[in-house]
């Protein structure tokens, strides 16, 4: 396949979630991990670990936790049920529900980990610098995977609803303690097509010198 542009890529890389189960060959994972691991971290830590789950049993567990919690999600009310949900969002939750149902099917889940302790700030009595850096030194990893598999006619979303079953997730994997899953990421070939994705203007949230001071081309 040819190589897309960066822009095409960036402008066309929407949540797939309607998968096929076709695997995806090895060296196509290895090069999307690969974009994954440029991506830049807090002090070059490079503290991540992608675990690539393929076993028809895991899958199946995490399929049975996602879906056990979207539909706890759904009875607490933060998920909309379809009912109440206006009909030009209902594409978006009926593939999200598809995607929680099916989640068993497609060929890979990846899971995005990163460190849960951030030793630069350790010491400076400031927890959510710790917190926000170690989320911000695994999601531009995520973004330049979501981007990859973009590029080579992969689809994935970026999940986070594992956060509710986290501990059982990690004992199963053997992932050690100091990590946390960042993000879960189901992946395979699309049945549907790519983008565009759907984003107000950059000027409406593009604030010149002071905030509020919006509306100046971008
Ligand atoms: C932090 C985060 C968490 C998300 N969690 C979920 C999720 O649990 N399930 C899901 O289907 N999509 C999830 N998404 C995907 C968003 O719903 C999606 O990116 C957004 O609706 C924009 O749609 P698009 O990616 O198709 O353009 C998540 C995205 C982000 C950034």
């Amino acid at each position: 396949m040819s190589d897309i542009g960066l822009f095409e890529a960036i402008y066309s890389t929407r949540s797939m979630r309607r998968l096929k189960p076709d695997p995806i060959p090895r060296e196509v994972l290895d090069q999307i991990i690969t974009a994954g691991v440029h991506a830049p971290s807090g002090s070059n830590f490079q503290n991540w670990g992608f675990v690539i789950v393929e076993a028809a049993d895991d899958k199946r567990f995490i399929r049975d936790q996602y879906l056990k919690y979207y539909r706890e999600m759904e009875r607490l009310g933060s998920i909309p049920r379809m009912a109440d949900i206006p009909p030009d969002r209902r594409r978006l939750f009926e593939a999200a529900i598809h995607l929680a149902e099916h989640m068993d099917e497609v060929p890979v889940i990846m899971l995005a980990c990163t460190g849960t302790d951030f030793p630069t700030y350790a010491d400076a009595n400031n927890p959510r610098s710790i917190t926000a850096t170690l989320h911000a030194s695994i999601y531009p990893a995520v973004q330049n995977i979501l981007l990859a598999a973009r590029a080579l006619g992969v689809g994935a979303t970026l999940t986070t609803l594992h956060y509710f079953f986290e501990e059982e997730l990690k004992q199963r994997l053997h992932i050690p303690t100091d990590k946390e899953i960042a993000g879960l990421i189901p992946m395979g070939y699309p049945h549907g097509r790519f983008g565009p994705t759907t984003r107000g203007p950059a000027s409406d949230v593009t604030h010149w010198g002071r905030w509020g001071e919006v509306g100046q081309e971008v």
